[in-house]
Order: structure tokens, then sequence, then C-alpha cells
């Protein structure tokens, strides 16, 4: 695991981008095709907004997919994460081969297993993730699934999990923020090739030393990541502040 801490967010995001732009374009370049997962959150403003800018790749090459999103929520709600990526992302990449966004609305188990098929015919190169408040990696909330090899889980969102979308402003209240969600499962986002995790900010401090240094364990799941051979971690002066 690398760990890169910079002075400023922009610093940070644009780091964060760079690493990423570098494992799609080698995939690429070597078998003509990228896999490629986005996460959203307000640790990926600075990377995505640095993403999109970058140049030379090929976005008609690359396969994306949407980490998670709240059960039941419409796309035109503020909170919705399809309504982020859609704004930060895919409307910014006219190019880009196909966006798999997950839709929650409906039947999540059902979504769930139309996700599951897509994906395992896209081989992930770079995934571009955080880790929460209470360490979690998409919206696996402590204690996490480290076993099940299903690429998208329903889950349940821990009251950490949601008071921090609360504090984020999100949603009006904390009654308002969903109990449930499709996520990617660990195990999938772990069997991505390059891994580039962005944690700014001093809230995320904590969540971040448990990750980094701490044992590897289900009730912080983003200690995971210390188990991947290409982990790129890119965090602000505030974020790497407990770190020793
Ligand atoms: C969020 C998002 C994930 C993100 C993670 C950390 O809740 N649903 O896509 O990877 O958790 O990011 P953040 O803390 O910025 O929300």
């Amino acid at each position: 695991m690398i760990i890169n801490t910079y002075p400023s967010k922009d610093e940070m995001g644009a780091a964060a981008a760079k690493k990423a732009a570098e494992g799609l374009k080698k995939a690429i370049a070597e078998k003509g095709s990228a896999g490629l997962i986005v996460a959203t959150g307000s640790s990926q403003f600075e990377m995505l907004s640095a993403l999109v800018k970058e140049p030379g790749i090929a976005w008609d090459k690359v396969t994306a997919f949407h980490l998670d999103e709240y059960v039941g929520l419409s796309a035109d709600h503020p909170a919705s994460f399809r309504g982020y990526l859609k704004k930060r992302f895919v409307d910014l990449l006219p190019d880009l081969k196909v966006f798999h966004y997950v839709n929650a609305e409906g039947d999540a188990e059902a979504e769930c297993a139309r996700l599951d098929a897509l994906i395992a015919q896209t081989p992930i190169d770079v995934a571009c993730i955080g880790i929460g408040e209470n360490g979690h990696l998409a919206f696996n909330d402590p204690p996490a699934d480290f076993e099940t090899k299903k690429p998208y889980l329903v889950v349940n969102l821990d009251e950490a999990c949601r008071k921090q979308q609360l504090g984020e402003g999100w949603f009006p209240t904390f009654e308002d923020v969903p109990t449930t969600a499709i996520s990617m499962s660990i195990h999938h986002i772990m069997m991505s090739k390059t891994i580039v995790c962005t944690v700014p900010d001093e809230r995320k401090a904590q969540a971040v030393k448990d990750s980094l240094e701490g044992p590897v364990t289900n009730t912080v799941p983003g200690s995971m990541l210390q188990k991947h051979s290409d982990c790129h971690i890119f965090l602000d002066e505030p974020a790497a502040s407990l770190l020793s």
C-alpha cells in the first residue's frame, strides 16, 4: 500500500486522478479496453473533477460501474448517487463507452442480479473509492461481510453512516436518510487490479488510521485494503493527521 499526503484537497484529487488515468491508459494499451469503478460522496469531488479533464484517456474504450446507491431514492433527489455521477462524471464524458448505474428504486435484489451479470463480464482495472467516517468501503458498514463473493449486495446502513450523510447536508433530517442500500461487496472491490482510494478531511482521520495501521478486521472495513497488492491512498493533511 502506498500512502500519499497532500497539503490541499485539490492537489490530493489531482494526484489520485493521475494514478487512475495511468491505470486506465495502461489497460487500454495492453488489451484495448478498461473497466472502472466510480464512487461518490464528498471524498470524490476533487478527484472526479480532475479525472474527467485528464488528457489521453480513450473514454470510448472504458466501461464504468457505479459503486453504491441508496434503496428507494429517485435519481432527482439531491442525495441520489445516480444524480451525483450523472452531473460530475457521465455528462462530462460524452465518449464514455458505457456507464452502469445502480438503480435501487425498484426490486433491489433483482437490480443486484442484473449488475452481477454485467460486472462478471468486465474485469476491473481501476477502482476509485473512499473511506467513510465509520471506516466503510462503499456502503459496507461494520461489521462488513468479508466472505461473500457476490459482486453487488443489499446492505443495511448503520447509524454512523447515516449521521455522516446528514452531517454532509445531503438530507434534511436523520429520518430522511435511507436505512438500506445496494453496495458493491468488499470482495469485488478487492478484485480490481488497482485501487485509488481518496480520503480528505479531519473527520476521517481515525478511520484512516484504523484502516491503514490497525489490524485487518471486518469491524474496520477499510482495513481490508492492506491486503491489496496495488492500492494507492491519497489523503489531505487533516485526514493523515493521526498516522504514525
Ligand atoms: C459513501 C459512498 C461511497 C464512498 C464512501 C466514502 O457513503 N456511498 O461511494 O466510497 O462512502 O466516501 P464519503 O465518505 O465521501 O461518502
